[in-house]
């Protein structure tokens, strides 16, 4: 689908061939129309073939309630179409202008605490207000019924990045559409009345109207109340996000819909795995976070991506060409890192390599926030590297609609259980969610594993070894799942805090981990979770921080693999694992991080003969992620370090990357090879 956006019946170029696409987000609207000629020209030199035009244009396109002004776009998409470029046309509705809210003050977003988020950024704007919804789509029908035959077009970009600003509005009209949401999920206020636990502090409702999102309240809010408005804030913004869609669809039925997403650290509240079945292609946007982990984050980010996408390919539509502008300091990337990271979400099914943006701007609150166009203009390092990776993307062409190779071990990954693990008033409030998934993936990158970063929403029963870190929300038809996985021979691996809760946030009572003590064949009587500064020794593994458990083995299929050397549970089992047929159950009882779960990884992963595909000197050195087609797979090996590796024994077609005079692949510091091998 992607790889072929460009060849779509009115594409630029007419090309068929599928070909990976390249851009950015194009805000011609921020400078004068004699630029725009120029940056059609720099576009085709640096091999761009596709933007995203009109994300933040509302204002410029609709300068007062009744007046519309489209001759200057219309001259853009002619510009493009001209040099060649395809067009995915936002439908510009992110940030309302300044008539609309100073018009309709109310659809303005409430913090929790009753502040009105007043406009002067962006997204100033209540997902549930129906006056805003008329008014978004108003220009949504416009722009596509102006559009729907430009030969420029061949994708529509709902909004921008849902959910990054407006997330959480506690407004009215948020209270209203809440209640509807809980009458849906709910039916009857005893049900609502039950889920929510209300007999606890007096919370008992007796009429829809009583009930409200989670405000400002005098101790921890109903801890049900707040996963709901969870649930529900995601929602509200999916619903928005097919509202607009409607429209483009009713509109131009084959143009295909996309919005995109922001799978990355630091974002919680889109519940993407339930919003990708809405969109006809899955986008995200990445930016990493400096950190010793920070490239194995944008890995993990990449390939739970491509879980989110069901493994079909993927659009990277921003990411950043060197310094973001938002975050504390912000460093330049180093030389080869924007092909690296570029090359990872590829490695990880992207068929689309996309920054934000394109040429870096004067003026506004992004005017440090690097681009493909630097302030510097053309004859710079970034220029040049934007451009070395146009002709690498094109040497890549066969890569483009090809799919992932599933890995053998699956790290599942779970929106709930996130959401539900990190409320207040919980035995620590230190459990990071994405972080335990992330050491898991990072101790797999150090083993030279390959693995797939997955939600309950794909396959889970092909893996051999199914990692299910802090998988703290288990209801009961999911219990039966991973039962009937060990079952069929599947190994299963747990940790600390799974298992304890139903899908109401109500505990699984007799023992913890209620839903899983069967099946890994221990209870838990207490949890013990440990102050900052504080470890326990294990004797097989270890130490661990965070978390320990008082548990007692209640099977005799239960084996200990490591015990608490000291501490209030000396002595007793830290990591069990329980044979049920040729399956298993190991239950990881404490934080082991990075370098503790490397030790106690190959265990796990020799109980489910599971090798690293690597050769022995480079594992931890290189990544591996390969994609395959009928005919050919195409290994991507990605340098993690700052030194040079060599790759003996490697075979293939080098597609890009080099060898040594003795025909050895060498990767640069942070390099990317890829080779084509055939597939037999
Ligand atoms: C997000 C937004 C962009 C821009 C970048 C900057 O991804 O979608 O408009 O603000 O962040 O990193
Ligand atoms: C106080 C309150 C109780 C309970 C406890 C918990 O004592 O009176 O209702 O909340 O704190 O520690």
């Amino acid at each position: 689908m992607i790889s072929t956006l460009l060849s779509r019946p009115h594409g630029p170029d007419g090309d068929p061939t599928p070909r990976l696409v390249y851009g950015a987000d194009y805000n011609p609207e921020q400078w004068p129309r004699e630029v725009w000629k120029d940056d059609v020209r720099l576009m085709r030199e640096a091999g761009v073939n596709l933007v995203s035009v009109g994300i933040f244009s509302w204002a410029r396109l609709q300068p007062t309630r009744y007046t519309w002004d489209f001759a200057w776009l219309d001259e853009v998409m002619d510009l493009l179409h001209a040099g060649g470029i395809a067009v995915d046309l936002a439908t510009a509705t992110a940030s309302p202008p300044p008539w609309l809210t100073t018009a309709h003050p109310e659809i303005l977003p409430v913090t929790a605490s009753g502040e009105t988020v007043w406009p002067g950024a962006r997204q100033h704007w209540r997902p549930t207000s129906p006056v805003f919804r008329t008014h978004a789509l108003a220009l949504v029908r416009k722009l596509a019924e102006r559009y729907a035959d430009h030969p420029a077009l061949v994708a529509w970009h709902v909004s921008n990045e849902l959910g990054c600003h407006n997330i959480y509005d506690h407004s009215d009209d948020a209270a209203r559409a809440f209640r509807d949401w809980l009458r849906a999920r709910h039916t009857t206020l005893d049900g609502l009345n039950h889920a929510w636990g209300t007999a606890f502090w007096s919370q008992r409702y007796s009429d829809w109207d009583q009930i409200l999102p989670p405000r400002l309240a005098a101790s921890h809010p109903n801890p049900t109340q707040q996963l709901d408005f969870k649930r529900f804030s995601s929602d509200a913004l999916k619903d928005h996000l097919r509202a607009e869609r409607d429209v483009l669809r009713e509109i131009t039925p084959d143009v295909p819909v996309t919005t995109n997403f922001m799978v990355m650290g630091g974002t919680k509240g889109m519940n993407y795995p339930d919003w990708a079945a809405e969109i006809d292609f899955v986008s995200n946007d990445h930016y990493a976070h400096p950190g010793p982990q920070d490239r194995d984050e944008l890995s993990f980010s990449a390939n739970l991506t491509s879980g989110i996408a069901g493994g079909r390919p993927w659009f990277l539509m921003e990411h950043s060409t060197s310094a973001v502008n938002w975050q504390p300091v912000n460093v330049p990337k180093r030389h080869g890192e924007l092909a690296r990271d570029s090359l990872l979400h590829v490695a990880h099914g992207a068929d689309a390599v996309s920054f934000f943006q394109w040429r870096q701007s004067a003026a506004g609150a992004e005017k440090y926030h690097s681009a493909m166009v630097p302030h510097a203009g053309p004859d710079s390092d970034v220029f040049r590297a934007v451009t070395g990776l146009g002709q690498t993307l094109r040497a890549l062409a066969p890569v483009a609609g090809t799919e992932r190779e599933p890995a053998r071990v699956g790290i599942l990954f779970d929106w709930d259980s996130w959401w539900a693990c990190e409320q207040d008033s919980h035995p620590t409030s230190r459990l990071d969610y994405r972080q335990e998934a992330l050491d898991w993936y990072s101790a797999l990158l150090a083993l030279g594993v390959r693995a797939d970063v997955v939600t309950t929403r794909n396959d889970l029963e092909r893996y051999d070894l199914l990692i299910a870190p802090v998988l703290h929300m288990i209801p009961a038809p999911l219990a039966t799942r991973l039962t009937r996985y060990v079952d069929d021979g599947g190994h299963l691996v747990t940790t600390y805090f799974s298992g304890v809760v139903d899908e109401n946030d109500h505990i699984w009572l007799g023992g913890h981990p209620g839903a899983l003590r069967e099946l890994l064949g221990i209870r838990i009587e207490e949890f013990g979770p440990l102050l900052d500064g504080e470890s326990v020794p294990l004797d097989g593994a270890g130490p661990g921080t965070l978390w320990t458990d008082r548990i007692t083995v209640t099977d005799p299929e239960t084996e200990v693999l490591a015990r608490y050397e000291t501490g209030a549970y000396a002595g007793r089992p830290a990591v069990t694992r329980r044979t049920q047929g040729r399956g298993s159950a190991a239950y990881i009882s404490t934080r082991l991080g990075v370098s503790g779960l490397v030790g106690l990884l190959p265990k796990l992963l020799a109980t489910a003969g599971v090798e690293s595909e690597l050769p022995g000197p480079v594992r931890g050195s290189v990544e591996q992620a390969v994609r395959r087609d009928a005919g050919s797979r195409y290994l991507f090996l990605v340098n993690r370090t700052d030194g040079p590796v060599s790759l003996p024994g490697v075979t293939g077609e080098i597609l890009t990357g080099r060898t040594d005079t003795q025909g050895v692949l060498v990767l640069a510091p942070r390099e990317v090879a890829v080779l084509r091998q055939p597939n037999t």
